[in-house]
């Protein structure tokens, strides 16, 4: 039976470095799901099913990649799609308290594993917080993020982004 990473996020927006742990993933595991969840800590500016929208045009050429989103716990998305482990991107340092906090919790409550990849460096500044701050005072995020984003954000925010 193949292996099924599920890939959870905020994703709001998506940006180059979450679609570069997402094709990673999708090389190594037989099926990802990309979770869009909603993290209480953040009031997203994107809807969840724009957030679903931007991440499905952004993986439409990888076969074995899926996007949905949950409401609620991450383990019970985890339960649901039938995911052997979950899979997240570390940039730097500074995101591993949060995350090795969640990882446990995760595996305390369900017995989920939670897999870490190294973010490629290219993309290791980057956050969708970020990304939100630079297209907010008008600047050119195209490079940073996939297609139809910059349009996206312009539309939210104003500016040039
Ligand atoms: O992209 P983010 O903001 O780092 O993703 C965080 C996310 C959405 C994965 C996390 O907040 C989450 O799992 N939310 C679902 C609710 C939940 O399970 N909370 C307990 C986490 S231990």
């Amino acid at each position: 039976m193949g292996l099924t990473a599920l890939c959870p996020g905020t994703f709001d927006p998506a940006t180059n470095g979450h679609l570069d742990i997402i094709e990673r993933a999708a090389r190594r595991f037989d099926a990802v799901v990309v979770g869009v969840l909603d993290n209480p800590a953040k009031r997203p500016l994107f809807t969840a099913e724009e957030r679903v929208q931007i991440l499905k045009e952004a993986t439409a050429g990888l076969p074995n990649v899926q996007v949905a989103a949950f409401s609620g716990l991450l383990v019970d998305a985890a339960r649901q799609v039938g995911a052997d482990v979950v899979v997240k991107g570390l940039r730097a340092v500074t995101d591993f308290e949060a995350e090795i906090q969640m990882a446990q919790m995760n595996r305390a409550l369900a017995g989920v594993e939670t897999l870490f990849m190294t973010t490629s460096p290219e993309w290791s500044f980057l956050s969708s917080s970020l990304v939100k701050e630079v297209a907010r005072f008008g600047g050119d995020v195209s490079a940073l993020v996939p297609p139809g984003v910059p349009e996206r954000l312009r539309e939210r925010l104003g500016g040039g982004a």
